[in-house]
C-alpha cells in the first residue's frame, strides 16, 4: 500500500465546494450564461435558506433518528429501510444513527457554520454507536454514513489545522473505522464479492440473500479506500478493490457488466443492463477512484467500460438497456438514476488537469 495522501483526499472532499464556488464566481461569465452577480448572490442566499429550513426542522423534530418526515413532523429510521423494499428484518430496538446530521456536517463546513459543526461532532462522538442489532444495506450505509463521516473528518482536519483552539481530535475518523470494521464480514465470500446486507452487530445473517447488484459490489472503493489511507489499515481498501476487480473480470466480451449477480458463485443473474438503477455508481466510482487515488488501473477500467456504454447503450441522446452478451437492446426506458451520466463527461475531458491538481 502506498503512503496516505491527505492532500489528495482533501482535494476531492473540497471538489463539491469548488463546484459551488465556480457556480458563484466569475463576473466575466455573466454575459455568457445570463447570471449576473446580483442574481448569483440571490440564488446563493436561497440555497442557504433551504439548507437551514431542512436542517433546523430535522434537528427540531427528528434528530437523533435518521430522517424527518416533513408532512407529519415525524421521523423514520431509514438506514435499516433503505433498499429494503419489502421492509424485512426491521430491527425492534433501533433508534437511528443521526443519519441526516452526519450527512449535513460537510454542508455546515461549506456554509462556514463551524459552531454548529462542532456541536454535531461532539454529539456524535459521545452518543453515536454502531453496536446495534440492525440489518443494513452495505451500499447505502457506505455511501451515506461512512462517506458522510469520512468527508466531514477530512474537512474538520483542514479547519482544525488552521484553528489551534479547535476541539477536533479525529472523533469522526474513529467512528468511521468502527463502522468500516463492521463491513468486513460481508466480504468473506469465495468470490470476495460482498453480501448486499450486513447486520451491524452480528455480521452476515443466517440465510441472507446472495443476490446483489453491480452497484452494490462496485461502489465501495472511494470510502473504503479513503478509510485505509487515513487509518493506515489496508483491509478496507483491499476488500473493496478485490470485489471491484472480481466484478470487472465478470464483464462480457463486449466489456459490459450485468445488473444483478450472485456473490457466492460470481455469476450474473440479470444480463440486461444499462447506466441506471443497479449499475450507475459502478461507472461513477471508477472515474472518481482514478481522480482520488491516481491509479491507472481505475482509468483503464473506466475507459473500456465507458466506450462500451457509448457503443451499445447509447441511441442518439438517449441511453437504453441492452443484453451484455449480444448488445441487443432490451428495455427502451429512461430512468432517473441515469441522470448522473452528464456529470462524468467533464471528468473525462479534464483527465490531465485532474491528475496534476490531485497529485501536486
Ligand atoms: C431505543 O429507544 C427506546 C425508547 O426510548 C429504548 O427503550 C431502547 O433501549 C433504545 N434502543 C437502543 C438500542 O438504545
Ligand atoms: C449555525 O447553525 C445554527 C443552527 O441552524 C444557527 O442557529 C446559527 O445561527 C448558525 N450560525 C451561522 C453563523 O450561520
Ligand atoms: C449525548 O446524549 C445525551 C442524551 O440525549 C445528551 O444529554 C448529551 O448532551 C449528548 N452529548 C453531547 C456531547 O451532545
Ligand atoms: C435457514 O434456512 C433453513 C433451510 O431452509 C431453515 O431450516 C432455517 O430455519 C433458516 N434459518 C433462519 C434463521 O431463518
Amino acid at each position: 500500500m502506498r503512503s496516505p495522501r491527505p492532500a489528495r483526499l482533501a482535494a476531492v472532499a473540497l471538489l463539491l465546494a469548488a463546484l459551488a464556488a465556480a457556480a458563484a464566481a466569475p463576473a466575466a461569465a455573466a454575459s455568457r450564461d445570463g447570471y449576473g452577480r446580483a442574481r448569483r448572490l440571490r440564488m446563493r442566499g436561497k440555497v442557504v435558506e433551504m439548507f437551514y429550513h431542512a436542517y433546523d426542522n430535522y434537528m427540531a423534530y427528528a434528530f437523533p433518528h435518521d430522517e424527518l418526515k416533513p408532512l407529519t413532523k415525524g421521523f423514520t429510521d431509514s438506514l435499516s429501510e433503505l433498499g429494503n423494499l419489502n421492509l424485512e428484518h426491521l430491527p425492534q430496538d433501533y433508534n437511528g444513527s443521526a443519519l441526516t446530521l452526519v450527512e449535513s456536517l460537510s454542508s455546515l463546513v461549506v456554509l462556514g457554520n463551524l459552531t454548529e459543526f462542532d456541536r454535531g461532532v461532539s454529539w456524535l462522538s459521545e452518543n453515536l454507536t454502531f453496536d446495534v442489532d440492525a440489518r443494513v444495506n452495505l451500499f447505502e450505509c457506505n455511501i451515506r454514513l461512512l462517506g458522510g463521516l469520512i468527508s466531514a473528518h477530512i474537512l474538520a482536519k483542514d479547519y482544525s489545522s488552521q484553528n489551534k483552539d479547535g476541539v477536533y481530535q479525529n472523533q469522526l475518523l474513529h467512528l468511521a473505522e468502527n463502522l468500516g470494521s463492521r463491513f468486513l464480514p460481508a466480504f468473506e465470500t469465495p468470490t470476495g464479492l460482498p453480501y448486499a446486507w450486513i447486520n451491524l452487530k452480528y455480521g452476515v445473517m443466517e440465510n441472507e440473500t446472495t443476490e446483489t447488484s453491480t452497484s452494490g459490489c462496485g461502489s465501495l472503493i472511494l470510502e473504503m479506500g479513503a478509510l485505509s489511507r487515513l487509518t493506515g489499515d489496508p483491509r478496507y481498501e483491499a476488500a473493496a478493490l478485490r470485489a471491484l476487480r472480481k466484478l470487472w473480470s465478470m464483464r462480457s466480451s463486449l466489456n459490459l457488466v450485468g445488473s444483478t449477480l450472485d456473490v457466492l458463485s460470481g455469476n450474473w443473474i440479470e444480463y440486461s443492463s444499462g447506466i441506471g438503477a443497479g449499475v450507475d455508481s459502478f461507472y461513477e466510482y471508477l472515474i472518481k477512484a482514478y481522480i482520488l487515488f491516481g491509479s491507472d488501473e481505475y482509468w483503464d477500467m473506466f475507459h473500456s467500460a465507458y466506450l462500451a456504454v457509448q457503443k451499445y447503450f447509447r441511441h442518439g441522446p438517449w441511453y437504453h438497456e441492452a443484453d451484455i452478451r449480444t448488445g441487443e437492446a432490451t428495455h427502451w426506458q429512461l430512468t432517473s438514476l441515469q441522470a448522473f451520466w452528464p456529470g462524468v463527461q467533464p471528468d473525462i475531458t479534464r483527465r490531465c488537469c485532474c491528475c496534476k491538481s490531485v497529485t501536486s
